[in-house]
């Protein structure tokens, strides 16, 4: 019986028989994303007939032991039947354990490769898959290189999949890169940034290039500004030593946010090729100017939240969570207005705002319009109407809304603000797919539209470095917020003009 979803695929969207090695296969990751991802996959009929995944990591199973070890994971993270997926389809998993400087590992590796091939008709087809800590590509990319992993040849192909962190700064974003670029070509190379497997963020295309009545306005012309905010209700969570080499500017502005920003205010790509969109978002990072000191002390905000209360709970403060220091000075909430320096949106400012820590998790974008040139309304003291906002909320609550004033009923002009309300639980019922499943799919697919191409990633990084360069320069440290709060109040300030953060 065939699968609906399978069915409708177009043949380019069709998986080829392939292998599917993940590297740091015992970790975090595998367990609570990818291997949840490949089960919902599986459900779908999504992936190909000849299918088989590696798990390489250093620690020694016994037998089925690495399947026993996915289960958990599977069980608490899987949408529908995970774990009945999983039992059906253990045949597909094997696990080669080595050191990720063994270059016998990556031996081991080939070979168990070309008998998988005849097992399960993989067909000579890679995909690797680095999910280790950061500090392990680069070894593990040089052995892929040397033993010559990962080389296409005679219609074969062999992809990589990079994890963000994508390095921490340019100089080793831009090490990285040629790193990858020493063994594989770009069009091998598929860098993930999961917000870009979201359902939503991919509707920002839709929603502004399907449709006739919102492009026409896109543009400095009649939007005032933009905010996009990604706030999350939780802390560090157990990430603390991770996070005080990051920040929440490394963590999330860099790359989450600024890939959104890109999708909001690209312009329309001739085609839906992954290089014909991926050039017009570098477009928009080129248009970015690196800040200077003097501007980044004027245009951002860093925070770090004290202890304070979430959801009737005591939390602890950032100072307090495991693995940071008592003196940090790292920001857990960052503020930073971009202008996109181009025919479309100069003057039009974008405030990116991310914290950890907010009172619920949220993350959105909203479009504030201009008001109108003339306030029909002003004498019946309706004059001062609120701006007409649409707002793309990515997660949770799933829509697209239009805030508009209306008349309220009655015998004079009495205007409120009413909304114009799309959810997509409603208009197209369950769960959509985790952000994984689509990337997976998409790199097993070899379409790498929604993944991050090398230029983009070193634009995003040369903004954000001129940004802790200038915090550095001028000695700014994080402001403190009471956890469970919106923030520091400087981050009001920011705004200017007259302009509030949304209160989502
Ligand atoms: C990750 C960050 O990339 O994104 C985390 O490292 C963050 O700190 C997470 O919590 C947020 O992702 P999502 O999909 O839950 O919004």
């Amino acid at each position: 019986m065939g699968n609906p979803l399978a069915d409708e695929l177009s043949s380019s969207r069709r998986a080829k028989p392939c292998a599917l090695v993940i590297f740091g296969a015992t970790g975090d990751l595998t367990r609570r994303k990818l291997v949840p991802a490949l089960m919902g996959l599986a459900q779908d009929g999504l992936l190909p007939t000849g299918f088989a995944v590696v798990g390489f990591a250093r620690r020694a199973f016994e037998g089925p032991a690495f399947v026993d070890e996915l289960r958990d994971g599977v069980k608490q993270h899987s949408r529908g039947r995970g774990e009945e997926t999983l039992t059906a389809m253990q045949e597909a998993f094997s696990y080669v354990q080595a050191e990720y400087d063994d270059p016998a590992g990556y031996q081991k590796l080939k070979a168990h490769l070309e008998e998988i091939d005849k097992a399960r008709g993989t067909q000579g087809n890679r995909v690797f898959y680095l999910a280790t800590p950061p500090s392990a590509y680069s070894t593990i990319l040089e052995h892929l290189r040397a033993s010559g992993l990962s080389t296409e040849a005679g219609g074969r192909f062999a992809r990589v999949i990079v994890e963000k962190p994508f390095g921490r700064d340019l100089p080793s974003a831009r090490a990285l890169n040629e790193q990858v670029a020493a063994g594989f070509k770009e069009r091998q190379v598929f860098r993930i940034d999961h917000y870009l497997g979201k359902e939503t963020v991919q509707n920002i295309l839709v929603l502004r290039f399907a449709n006739g009545i919102f492009e026409p306005l896109w543009n400095e012309k009649f939007i005032d500004h933009v905010q996009i905010t990604v706030a999350e209700a939780i802390g560090v969570e157990g990430r603390g030593a991770y996070f005080e080499e990051a920040g929440i500017i490394r963590d999330m502005i860099q790359n989450h946010l600024l890939q959104v920003l890109t999708l909001v205010a690209m312009d329309p790509p001739a085609a839906l090729g992954a290089d014909a969109v991926r050039d017009e978002k570098v477009k928009v990072l080129r248009a970015i100017r690196s800040l200077t000191p003097d501007e980044v002390a004027e245009t951002t905000v860093r925070g770090q939240y004290t202890a304070g209360f979430q959801a009737g709970q005591e939390v602890p403060g950032y100072h307090d969570e495991l693995g940071v220091a008592k003196d940090s000075k790292v920001e857990t909430f960052a503020a930073v207005k971009l202008q996109i320096e181009n025919w479309r949106w100069g003057g039009t400012p974008f405030f990116l705002r991310s914290a950890k820590r907010m009172p619920r998790r949220v993350t959105e974008v909203a479009i504030h319009f201009k008001s109108p040139p003339h306030r029909l309304f002003a004498a019946t003291g309706c004059g001062n109407l609120d701006q007409n906002i649409l707002l793309v909320r990515i997660q949770p609550d799933e829509g697209v809304s239009i805030r508009f004033g209306s008349k309220v009923p009655g015998p004079d002009y009495r205007i409120r603000d009413v909304r114009m309300d799309f959810r997509y639980g409603m208009a197209f019922g369950g769960s959509t797919a985790d952000a994984y499943e689509r990337l997976l799919l998409d790199a097993i697919v070899g379409d790498s539209t929604l993944f991050a191409r090398r230029d983009e990633v070193e634009e995003a990084w040369r903004i954000v470095d001129a940004i802790v360069s200038g915090w550095a320069a001028k000695g700014i440290e994080p402001e403190r917020y009471e956890a469970g709060t919106w923030g520091p109040d400087l981050a009001d300030q920011l705004l200017g003009d007259g302009r509030e953060w949304r209160r989502p």
